[in-house]
């Protein structure tokens, strides 16, 4: 399926709080991630993402329409060579291939536009078209430490997925 990446924009709301207020994306992002995602949380979302350049978060776009998100996080302190990748695709689009092309353009923007050496991830082990998708895209499956996040009432595997510059 054709899909570009493109800098959000203010008229991207409608379709963001449309595929974003989904139980099924939340249960799979850190709580950081707002649900109900509404038209409120949407705006500021936006709003954040366009105040800082270059910006962190791109739209995963078909015919310029938003279906979902990819983001590179850089870190602060002496994790600051790091950035953590986030992302999400509307469900309707899920299993067409799509985040497994954009991981690696947006590993490529991370790397161009941010004074980073490593690019991580931290897919839930429930999670294994995300884990796939990462593999795919040449991360490398650096740790395991158990039960160190509690999500939905339910301690998880932190699993460490990353990729270096070299
Ligand atoms: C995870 C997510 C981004 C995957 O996006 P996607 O575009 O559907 O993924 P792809 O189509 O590129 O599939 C990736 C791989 O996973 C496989 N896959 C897809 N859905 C799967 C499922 N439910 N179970 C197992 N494997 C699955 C695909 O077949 C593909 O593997 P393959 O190339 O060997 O066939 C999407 O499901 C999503 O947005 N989920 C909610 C948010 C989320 O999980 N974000 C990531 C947090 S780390």
């Amino acid at each position: 399926m054709i899909f570009k990446l493109r800098s959000l924009r203010e008229s991207d709301l409608s379709n963001l709080v449309q595929y974003a207020n989904n139980k099924n994306i939340f249960n799979n992002l850190t709580d950081a991630f707002p649900h109900p995602f509404d038209a409120e949380k949407g705006k500021a979302f936006i709003d954040r993402i366009l105040s800082n350049k270059p910006h962190h978060v791109q739209a995963i776009t078909i015919d310029d329409q938003l279906i979902g998100c990819i983001g590179v996080h850089p870190k602060t302190d002496v994790h600051k060579k790091n950035a953590e990748l986030g992302y999400w695709v509307a469900e309707p689009y899920w299993g067409k291939g799509i985040i497994s092309k954009a991981i690696p353009l947006m590993v490529e923007y991370g790397f161009d536009n941010f004074d980073i050496s490593r690019i991580y991830a931290t897919p839930y082990p429930h999670n294994i078209a995300s884990q796939k998708a990462l593999e795919k895209s040449g991360f490398v499956l650096e740790a395991s430490l158990e039960k160190t996040l509690f999500k939905n009432g339910e301690y998880l595997d932190e699993l460490i997925y990353a990729i270096r510059k070299e």
